[in-house]
């Protein structure tokens, strides 16, 4: 007999990964018209993609679970997405607000690639092996896309964003709201593309 308890909150992990797969269905498209280069734009249109995909995947693991998908919301997913947000309300278009954008994109990507892994173990640990495949599908994806935005930020963006003429993306007159939000600027872009 299978344990009740794990069993439940595997059901539960897989429901915090749906809903944080369905804002992320969301919040791309708005990255995408945020994001200036092609490069990134591409890029996140591809992984939008994929997420569709994603979200196939979870579908088919609740259908053979019985169980409605429905039920929890990603607190996590909703805070990484209003971050993404606010960046793009406070950087003007460019390639600065685009390093910022990979760096978002990437606390996602780290989110989910930890969620996933997560979830893949449990299913294998609960006898789900079918599961288990399907989750490490995505697992793969999702750290594919993680290394392609390490890629693109090392070999393009974070370089024009540190050529942008001044460094800074916003107006005077703006600048102080900016400092007493806390500002960040500058330390994102570069130290959040970590190479494994
Ligand atoms: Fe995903």
């Amino acid at each position: 007999m299978k344990n009740k308890g794990f069993e439940h909150l595997y059901i539960e992990s897989l429901r915090d990964l749906y809903s944080a797969e369905t804002q992320l269905t969301e919040a791309l498209p708005k990255v995408e018209a945020a994001a200036k280069t092609k490069e990134l734009q591409l890029a996140v249109k591809k992984h939008l993609k994929e997420t569709e995909g994603q979200i196939k995947r979870l579908d088919k693991i609740f259908q053979s679970l019985k169980e409605s998908p429905q039920g929890k919301e990603c607190a996590a997913m909703k805070g990484l997405v209003k971050e993404a947000a606010e960046l793009i309300k406070e950087e003007e278009a460019g390639a600065v607000r685009d390093a910022g954008l990979i760096g978002a994109a990437q606390k996602v990507e780290h989110y989910e690639i930890a969620g996933y892994g997560t979830a893949r173990t449990f299913a294998r640990l609960l006898g789900h092996e079918d599961h288990a495949e399907l989750l490490q599908e995505t697992l793969d994806e999702e750290s594919m896309t993680d290394e392609a935005l390490t890629e693109l930020a090392e070999t393009m963006i974070n370089d024009m964003a540190l050529n942008e003429g001044g460094g800074s993306a916003k107006a005077p007159r703006e600048a102080a709201t900016s400092a007493a939000s806390g500002s960040s600027r500058g330390s994102t872009a570069s130290s959040s593309n970590a190479k494994k």
